[in-house]
């Protein structure tokens, strides 16, 4: 057998091993990339990221954002900020919502400077979850979508929105999440691991960033505790609901203040 043989037959162990062995409780993944870099990884892959991100969730990302903001209709919003906005997909999508402001919020200016092309009816800001430059309660809803993970800073994140938003605000977060079934959560690894890569490789697309990508969904996934992190904040967990086989979460939060 020819050394690509043998190299191919190692890659094939050690990713059923890592399937295998893979734990949500063990925090031994370390990521290469630190999230502080992480605009400027999106500044260079701004113009690819919506048609990667559509072939990579095999166009399902845009019915995950339709669902998410359809939880989201039972009331009625003055103020609302798209957090971690990039380029804006679910910006459009909050319109069904007919709120009075929209602010799209983002460290990217690359992204940003895109979702300003499909979105008239809102105020960009250059600026990161960990200071946004709002009033304390003045905000009545906050999203996150696939945003979160990259906060460097994520409690301080949650204690920033917990800060400016009104009384009985929301903070609502869809995230990827590793299914807990365990054939649902191999199938996952399996296409994080290897078939993103080989997209990668296909589309001839910048392999670091879609590297950073794999490694926060599996570091999200394994060692943060999102939950816990907004109940210190503040906020008390109103619904959790897993999309696609629990590829995807949404996490819903309000509120609640005590003084
Ligand atoms: C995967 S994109 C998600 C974009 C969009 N919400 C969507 O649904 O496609 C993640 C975004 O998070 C932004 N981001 C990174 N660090 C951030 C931070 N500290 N505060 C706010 N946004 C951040 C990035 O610039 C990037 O645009």
């Amino acid at each position: 057998m020819n050394e690509i043989g043998y190299s191919e037959i190692l890659k094939f162990h050690s990713l059923i091993s890592f399937c295998f062995t893979y734990q949500s409780t063990e925090p031994v993944h370390h990521m290469e990339i630190k999230k502080d870099q992480t605009p400027l990884i999106f500044d260079k892959i701004y113009e690819s990221y919506d048609q990667m991100n559509h072939i990579i969730s095999l166009g399902l990302d845009k019915r995950w954002r339709k669902k998410f903001v359809k939880l989201l209709k039972n009331r009625d919003y003055d103020v609302v900020i798209d957090l971690a906005s990039g380029t804006g997909d679910l910006l459009v999508e909050l319109a069904a919502l007919n709120a009075k402001h929209y602010y799209a919020i983002d460290p990217s200016v690359k992204m940003l400077t895109l979702a300003e092309t499909k979105f008239y009816c809102a105020d960009f800001i250059n600026a990161s979850a960990e200071s946004m430059p709002f009033n304390n309660n003045s905000v009545d809803l906050i999203t996150i979508s696939f945003g979160i993970r990259n906060f460097p800073d994520m409690k301080k994140a949650f204690d920033e929105m917990y800060r400016i938003l009104n009384n009985n605000g929301i903070v609502s977060i869809m995230e990827f999440s590793i299914p807990e079934f365990f054939l649902f959560r191999w199938g996952f690894l399996i296409y994080l691991k290897a078939i993103i890569p080989l997209l990668v490789t296909i589309f001839r697309k910048n392999k670091q960033a879609y590297k950073y990508l794999q490694e926060s969904i599996l570091d999200f996934g394994r060692n943060i505790k999102v939950t816990e992190l907004l109940e210190e904040s503040g906020f008390i967990i109103t619904k959790k609901k897993k999309l696609t086989l629990g590829v995807v979460s949404i996490y819903s939060c309000k509120k609640i203040n005590n003084n």
